[in-house]
């Protein structure tokens, strides 16, 4: 097995094999497993399953795959979630970041959203209490949330060729692609973010490259104050927290 999926061009080649002998229920069924695992089919699919901040989440067929990178915004969210709070997980997908602020917060009100049916009822399946919608659209423009978190498509749409072939081949482009600069999504969920968290409120976006440069005007105009953008080992910028002040500031088109 580890020699086909090395074959196949799978970096973890051992962890993968693990994880569908533990999964397969039999070998016809690993046989058929490992065959769409070597023509790329994200492992998760085929297990229908991965693990996210320690907890096992479902991942349905057409459904992006949660990251280990999301994990720490993530966690970094689930330290700003006051108990009894209320959440709101736009782009919500498998509902990765949603179930864990729920499993953090018990006492908190979570909501997920997605565009995308299949990735609602998917985080459904996974606990969240999930809608269908344009990110905040149904959402009354009262500023009583505590916290707004996403994991929105961010990639330029120049660099979506970069991303490796599997990922191109299977995952959803309206998931991954953000538009010329890669903020489209991402410029209106800090507009929605501004109109719905209270002072003191959090917004948690994921970023790349230096998206946190070109966002911070827009943070200032959306009534935002304090800002923490976050890296990783590489020194990648990997996304940013911003809290509301309540007091948006001159627009950044004036
Ligand atoms: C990069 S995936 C992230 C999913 C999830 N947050 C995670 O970390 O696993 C982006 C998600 O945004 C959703 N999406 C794209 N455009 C949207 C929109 N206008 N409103 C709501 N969701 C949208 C996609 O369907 C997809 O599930």
């Amino acid at each position: 097995m580890v020699g086909r999926l090395v074959a196949a061009g799978c970096v973890a080649a051992e962890e993968e094999a693990d994880e569908l002998l533990a999964a397969a229920t039999d070998l016809a069924t690993l046989e058929v497993w490992l065959q769409r695992r070597e023509t790329g089919e994200p492992l998760a699919w085929i297990t229908g399953a991965l693990q996210f901040c320690g907890r096992t989440l479902r991942v349905d067929r057409g459904v992006y795959v949660p990251r280990v990178q999301s994990e720490e915004l993530a966690r970094r969210a689930g330290t700003l979630l006051p108990m009894h709070g209320r959440a709101l997980d736009l782009c919500t997908g498998a509902g990765a970041i949603a179930a864990h602020l729920s499993t953090r917060v018990p006492t908190a009100t979570v909501i997920g959203i997605d565009i995308d049916i299949g990735a609602v009822m998917c985080a459904r399946r996974n606990g969240v209490r999930a809608l269908v919608a344009d990110l905040d659209g149904p959402l009354r423009p009262v500023r009583e949330w505590d916290l707004v978190t996403a994991v929105a498509p961010y990639v330029p749409t120049g660099e979506v060729r970069l991303l490796p072939a599997d990922v191109q081949r299977y995952e959803p482009r309206a998931a991954l692609d953000g538009g010329e600069d890669g903020l489209d999504l991402v410029r209106r969920i800090v507009a929605a973010a501004g109109r719905l968290l209270r002072p003191g409120g959090w917004l948690l976006v994921e970023l790349g490259g230096t998206q946190d440069n070109a966002l911070t005007p827009l943070l200032a105009a959306s009534g935002f104050g304090r800002t923490d953008p976050w890296w990783d080992e590489h020194r990648d910028l990997r996304g940013l927290a911003s809290q509301a002040t309540g007091s948006p500031g001159p627009s950044p088109l004036r």
